[in-house]
């Protein structure tokens, strides 16, 4: 039998950071032991946002770059760019004309700025683009396309790919057929747990997070921010409510984790110790990774030759399914 499918679209947007590598990436990526595993970068998605094109550019190739130095082997899984598979707006379009109008008035992205738009005494369509209001059918698009299975998602994510599951089952009913694939959401576990550098959940919304691959000095300034009280060196320190020892805690094993406690519980370890031991924690877990990033930063002409490999896999895919449905459905036959 044949693996299912699981499917990751990412967004680029901004700088990643520790909290998106334990929390969504590298769940992601151990995902393509057990499935048929495609990975695509959503840079039509990103349009809605991002309006400069070295950003948009950067931020593409970054994703790119990220993705395989954290481990992902583009010549055993795929990966691609959403822009380079033209089918994607073709069966976008496709699926406008099954999505009730009503549905994406309650998807939460544009039900969240629309309220917020009230709140505030102006218009209720207020900066909202066509784009973020029919930014679920783009993403049904992208999954469908591809015969999904499963999608893991953050928990704000959830209800697009129930959506999509909405839509996919209206066409499947209309052509009396399973012509597409029903998908399902997995929720990444661990995506609430990584907290930041002042001790709430690590986000950009909160600037308090660490890139992942931040040169070593400018990193080991960063540790050095990182929020604690104002106990002296020679006090005993609370290992469970410092923000330090919770960062250190999500990449040491646990003999590690009981030497540095013992530290803390002895007194005489000063926050710049403690920091210091973090700093060399995430480089040993990093560092490799952060030249492997840089290299391939440096070597646009490979990533670019792997997107174009990726795309062509991808099309593969994308034009049968899109075949699929515009024979059942009489168009262009
Ligand atoms: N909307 C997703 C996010 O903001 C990105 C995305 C676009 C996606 N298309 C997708 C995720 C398809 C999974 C499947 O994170």
């Amino acid at each position: 039998m044949s693996k299912k499918v699981s499917l990751t679209g990412i967004k680029p947007t901004g700088q990643v950071h520790i909290g998106n590598y334990l929390g969504a990436i590298k769940q992601a990526l151990q995902l393509s032991d057990q499935y048929d595993a495609r990975y695509f970068i959503a840079d039509y998605h990103a349009l809605n946002i991002v309006k400069d094109k070295q950003e948009m550019s950067d931020s593409t190739y970054g994703v790119a770059a990220t993705w395989m130095a954290c481990g992902l082997d583009p010549s055993k899984v795929l990966l691609y760019r959403q822009s380079d598979v033209p089918e994607t707006f073709e069966l976008s379009t496709f699926l406008m004309g099954f999505t009730a109008k009503g549905l994406m008035n309650r998807a939460h992205a544009y039900k969240d700025k629309k309220q917020k738009n009230e709140d505030a005494g102006k218009d209720s369509d207020f900066g909202v683009n066509m784009g973020l209001y029919t930014y679920p059918v783009l993403m049904a698009a992208d999954i469908l396309l591809f015969n999904t299975d499963i999608v893991p998602v953050g928990k704000d994510q959830v209800q697009h790919v129930e959506i999509t599951a909405d839509i996919a089952g209206a066409i499947n009913h209309c052509y009396n057929d399973e012509l597409l694939t029903i998908p399902k959401p997995i929720l990444n576990s661990s995506s609430e747990v990584v907290q930041g550098m002042d001790g709430r959940k690590m986000s950009k919304s909160y600037d308090n997070t660490i890139p992942l691959f931040m040169a070593p000095k400018k990193l080991r300034k960063l540790v050095m921010k990182i929020v604690t009280n104002s106990q002296e060196v020679e006090e005993v320190k609370d290992p469970e409510t410092c923000n330090v020892f919770a960062i250190y805690k999500l990449f040491a094993n646990e003999q590690e984790q009981e030497a540095l406690k013992e530290r803390y519980l002895a007194g005489g370890l000063g926050w710049g110790h403690a920091k210091q031991e973090l700093f060399e924690m995430l480089e040993a877990t990093f560092a490799d990774k952060r030249e492997r990033y840089d290299e391939l930063m440096n070597d646009k002409s490979y990533l670019d030759k792997v997107l174009k490999e990726g795309a062509e896999r991808a099309r593969e895919i994308s034009s049968a399914t899109m075949n699929r449905l515009r024979k059942a459905s009489g168009i262009g036959c």
